[in-house]
């Protein structure tokens, strides 16, 4: 029988990530992956929503141009070619991990992987007919959509006519109304893409508000800025059936209907343990997902569980970040992952970023915090770039050691400019500190510097 130093169950940003630090460390590493290296964010996520993203912010931008003084007459968009144009970026991407796994010596066993035991030559794992041994197993099987039992709703997603994020972002044709059931990260970036290329979108969720634990006053101007594009919102409303060609909801008391050609369901997702053979090793799991400490270790010694399967953060960089952790420990090196300080980024146009506590959650834990806003406006680039736009960044700092507790924005560029803040965040930087450090003229990240100086 094969074995290695290392099984890691899952080839997606936990487990291929790990898989590259592990054999750098000298590992002697397979990865078991049912699927496609890259896992969700390469093929059905992250990568895939941001190349469709971008090709419609090339067509928004075409649609606005003569706000900037520049005519492009017929703009068209083509959803075809849009969706031709990520497969060919997830193929390369793909491609590329699959080369890098070769370069490092990394095995990739392209079949579903079942835990079937330990004996003294390590943890055992089935993939189609062969067994390999692990000295030690990390689990990154990541997560999958959850579609909940409301009626109507399995048969539709059997049908066709509901979609998760994996068959929408392989659909061929704009759906002439499409309802989006969830506000939430995916519901929103999805009804972003298809606002934008001509879809009739009304938004179902369930809360009062959207984009759920953003920043309730940035997720309220996010809001805004979708109703002002023809996006319908309902809020507080909840999914009673999905029926022929419609989806029927109760809002206010009363049950209404709404049409469509096709149904999203983005109602968060749950880590996938099934099958796994979990019970023969005795891992624990909680509410389906496997409980890890912040080293990335499960309750049972030399098994490890990185990513969405842990049910924590279901962030790709989180699960990085959390598969290196643990070769770290595996490794002897003391390593932990601090969850308070990774940011988040909604890729709306405009984008969401944010780092830390909340203007509402500093309000929950009693934290003695000072929050204040302040408009986009104070760069000159924002304003030279942004017509009519209304961003803001807020920033939340301590009121005693006036250190830096977290930082929200709207508006462009802050999905690349949130790493910054994220560093205040980690550091626990104080006010006085960042005022001493220069930043970049003219960016919109300058706003951050100068919030401070009014706080
Ligand atoms: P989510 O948890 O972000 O949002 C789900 C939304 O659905 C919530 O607002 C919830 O209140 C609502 N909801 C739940 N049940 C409902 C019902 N029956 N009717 C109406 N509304 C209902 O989940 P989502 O959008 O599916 O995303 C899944 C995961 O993927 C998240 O953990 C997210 O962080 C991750 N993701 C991250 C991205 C990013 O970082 N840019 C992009 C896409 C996904």
């Amino acid at each position: 029988m094969a074995t290695y130093d290392l099984i890691v169950l899952g080839g997606g940003p936990a487990g291929y990530n790990a898989a590259e630090r592990a054999a750098e460390g000298g590992m002697k590493t397979l990865v078991i992956e049912g699927r496609a290296l890259g896992g969700v964010c390469l093929n059905e996520g992250c990568i895939p929503t941001k190349t469709l993203l971008y090709s419609a912010k090339i067509y928004d931008y075409a649609k606005h141009s003569q706000e900037y003084g520049v005519s492009f007459d017929g703009a068209k968009i083509d959803h075809g070619a849009v969706v031709d144009r990520k497969g060919r970026v997830v193929k390369m991407l793909v491609g590329g991990i699959g080369a890098t796994m070769k370069k490092l010596g990394v095995d990739v066993v392209y079949e579903k992987g079942t835990i079937l035991g330990r004996d003294e030559q390590g943890f055992k794992v089935k993939a189609g007919d062969t067994e390999y041994a692990g000295k030690q197993l990390l689990i990154c099987t990541g997560s999958v959509a959850s579609v909940p039992p409301i009626p109507g709703l399995r048969e539709s997603v059997a049908s066709g006519f509901a979609m998760t994020n994996r068959e929408i972002l392989d659909m061929k044709t704009v759906p002439e109304k499409l309802v989006v059931i969830g506000g939430g990260v995916i519901g929103l970036e999805m009804a972003s893409y298809f606002n934008s290329v001509g879809s009739n979108v009304t938004v179902i969720e369930m809360l009062d508000h959207i984009a759920g634990p953003t920043d309730r006053e940035i997720s309220n101007i996010l809001l805004k800025n979708y109703k002002k594009k023809g996006i319908n919102f309902l809020l507080g409303a909840k999914v009673t059936s999905v029926g022929d060609k419609c989806v029927n909801y109760e809002l206010e008391g009363k049950q209404e209907s709404a049409p469509c050609d096709c149904v999203l369901v983005s109602i968060g997702r749950r880590a996938m343990t099934e099958g796994l053979g979990l019970e023969n090793i005795g891992v624990l799991t909680e509410r389906g997902a496997i409980v890890t400490n912040d080293e990335g270790r499960t309750n049972v010694a030399g098994v490890w569980a990185a990513g969405d399967v842990n049910g924590k953060l279901m962030l790709a960089h989180t699960a990085y970040r959390e598969g290196e952790v643990a070769v770290n420990n595996m490794l002897g090196k003391k390593d932990v992952v601090h969850y308070e300080s990774i940011p988040s980024v909604i890729y709306t146009n405009p984008e969401v970023a944010s780092v830390g506590e909340t203007g509402e959650s500093i309000k929950a834990k009693g934290l003695d915090a000072v929050a204040q806003s302040f408009t986009l406006k104070y760069s000159g680039r924002y304003i030279a770039e942004n017509e009519g736009g209304d961003g803001i960044v807020k920033i939340i700092i301590d009121r005693e050691h006036r250190n830096i507790l977290g930082v929200h924005m709207i508006g462009n560029y802050a999905s690349e400019i949130i790493y910054g803040a994220a560093m205040m965040v980690e550091k626990k930087m104080r006010v006085e500190n960042v005022r001493k450090m220069v930043f970049p003229h003219p960016t919109v990240c300058e706003v951050i510097r100068e919030g401070l100086f009014q706080m």
